[in-house]
């Protein structure tokens, strides 16, 4: 039986880490769904639903892994039951993700006790990369060559150039 699994988070932008993660996740779970969050309800997003979801949608391009990229609005338990998905990927970075993904997954499983998280580690070269540092590099013109695909590198600086 195939087993569907979905990939949520905000991806403004989407990292290579977040590239490794998919990766990983699609070894053992061949229905695998991006989903990407429309409303950051926690942050400011410099990159729209749709260009976050087209982002991620090109930065796989060159890997040829048939996943699904996909925009959910409200609740992520809900959106699952709808998909029919039974499993949430997350990644877990460093200890310092841990309290926020424990009280997440536990409140998700209350939600809907049929829907599990799953956590998987990145390559430790990316535990140290996330989008909110990646924006920050961006927005002072550092170098973020080798955290994101050249793609999104060249969007953030339009992004960034037109601010
Ligand atoms: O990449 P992020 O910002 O860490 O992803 C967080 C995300 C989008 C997975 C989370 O905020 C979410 O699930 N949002 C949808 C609303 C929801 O279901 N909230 C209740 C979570 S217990």
């Amino acid at each position: 039986m195939i087993i569907k699994a979905i990939y949520p988070g905000t991806f403004d932008p989407v990292t290579n880490g977040h590239i490794d993660l998919i990766r990983r996740a699609y070894r053992k779970f061949e229905d695998l769904t991006v989903a990407v969050t429309e409303k950051a309800t926690h942050k400011d997003c410099i990159f729209s639903a749709e260009e976050r979801a087209d982002l991620i949608i090109r930065s796989l391009d060159d890997l040829k892994l048939p996943v699904k990229v996909e925009i959910f609005k409200g609740l992520l338990v809900h959106y699952a039951r709808d998909r029919k998905a039974e499993i949430i990927i997350r990644g877990l970075r460093q200890l310092s993700d841990f309290e926020f993904e424990f009280a997440m997954a536990l409140l998700n499983r209350r939600l809907d006790s049929n829907i599990e998280t799953v956590f998987l580690m990145p390559n430790v070269n990316y535990t140290f990369l996330s989008s909110r540092l990646v924006r920050e590099i961006a927005g002072l013109n550092g170098d973020i060559s080798g955290l994101v695909h050249p793609i999104v590198e060249a969007e953030i600086m339009k992004k960034f150039k037109n601010v």
